[in-house]
């Protein structure tokens, strides 16, 4: 019996590989290596003393992903795969919906032939949009966001609901992720962006090893402690610790669930730089810039739901992560290149 990980050569789909088979899990990974290496499934067999079966194919593709099935007995899956940019999103929003709803109807279609019941979909805290206040709950109006990204996680969560209706003994975890950064403590998995990073660690570890002049802080006056946005950071490991636990739970349970993972605190951007440069000790060089749009000033979850269904929470600091992401950016400078 495996766990089918679409998506499983990305950042996070990588760590959850590894997680799942710590914990005893057969994990089988179909990827098209779209925004992915190869070379790291070798990395995961270094970390793990196993290398999980591999499927190069893009899971919108049916016929492709009924051979995995028709191949192999899988219990789960964990549905990774996907575009993830927001700005990319806005500029080419069809590509958008055309991949991700379509990987995720195709993936659903496919287990419902299949008889396979047991569902996690990596959602996003972009879900909670620009009018709740947090710390964000589960039982918040969802709204639209600006971007089709975000527009995509909503809807496939819909998705997932309507489908999960009409088949009582279906089970789905709907994970909504803050902002996971850091990577494996032993340097061999992380987060590889392509071309210039969007996000706030890249970024920043990018600026420590020479690649990036400086790092811009996108606003410093929000209504936040220090004027800088604040966010929800979690270790991409306690993250993927959040999979296993929500599989463990899908498998033995029905219905849909939507939980937050997201450790319940928040830190300003320019903590995140400071807290960088004490575990590294570095200097990034920084620039103050006017609000990014479409940015908003405070997110962080509400991670009690996470520890009362899948008894699991976040246990790593923020320390942990901005070494965690440091060495692993300096071993590997150009990423899986
Ligand atoms: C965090 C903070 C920026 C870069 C996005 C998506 C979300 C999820 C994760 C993923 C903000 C500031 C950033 C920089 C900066 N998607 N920042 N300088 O926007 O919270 O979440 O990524 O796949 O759906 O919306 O994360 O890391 O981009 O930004 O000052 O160079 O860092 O303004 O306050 P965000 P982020």
């Amino acid at each position: 019996m495996a766990i089918l990980l679409t998506g499983g050569m990305g950042f996070i789909g990588s760590h959850t590989a590894v997680e799942l088979i710590n914990e005893g899990y057969e994990v089988i990974i179909a990827d098209n290596l779209s925004n992915s290496s190869p070379k790291v499934l070798e990395r995961i067999e270094t970390i793990t003393g196993t290398k999980p079966l591999f499927y190069e194919i893009d899971v919108a593709v049916k016929k492709d992903v009924e051979k995995v099935f028709d191949e192999n007995k899988i219990e789960g899956v964990v549905h990774f795969a996907g575009y993830k940019s927001v700005p990319e999103s806005t500029r080419i929003p069809l590509s958008y919906y055309r991949n991700n709803i379509d990987t995720a109807l195709t993936v659903l279609e496919v287990m419902k032939e299949r008889d396979c019941r047991t569902f996690v979909f990596s959602s996003s805290a972009t879900v909670y949009g620009d009018k709740n206040k947090a710390p964000f709950n589960e039982e918040m109006p969802t709204s639209t966001s600006t971007n089709a990204y975000g527009n995509t996680k909503l809807m496939i969560e819909q998705i997932v609901r309507d489908f999960s209706a009409s088949w009582e003994d279906f089970s789905a975890v709907l994970l909504r992720y803050f902002n996971p950064i850091g990577a494996h403590p032993s340097g061999l998995i992380g987060e590889a962006p392509d071309g210039i990073p969007n996000n706030l660690m890249p970024y920043i570890t990018q600026t420590a090893v020479g690649v990036r002049e400086f790092l811009g802080v996108f606003g410093t006056d929000y209504d936040t402690p220090d004027g800088t946005g604040v966010r929800d950071f979690i270790h991409v490991v306690d993250l993927a610790r959040g999979h296993v636990a929500a599989i463990g739970y899908a498998l033995k349970s029905k219905g849909t669930e939507a939980v937050n993972l997201g450790t319940g605190n928040g830190s300003s951007v320019l903590e995140v730089v400071h807290t960088f440069e004490e575990a590294n000790d570095l200097k990034i060089p920084v620039k103050l810039l006017p609000r990014r749009p479409g940015d908003v000033a405070t997110s962080f979850a509400l991670a009690t739901k996470a520890k009362e269904l899948l008894g699991w929470e976040a246990k790593l600091t923020l320390f942990d992560m901005c070494k965690d992401s440091w060495n692993w950016q300096k071993n590997n400078p150009k990423g899986y290149n």
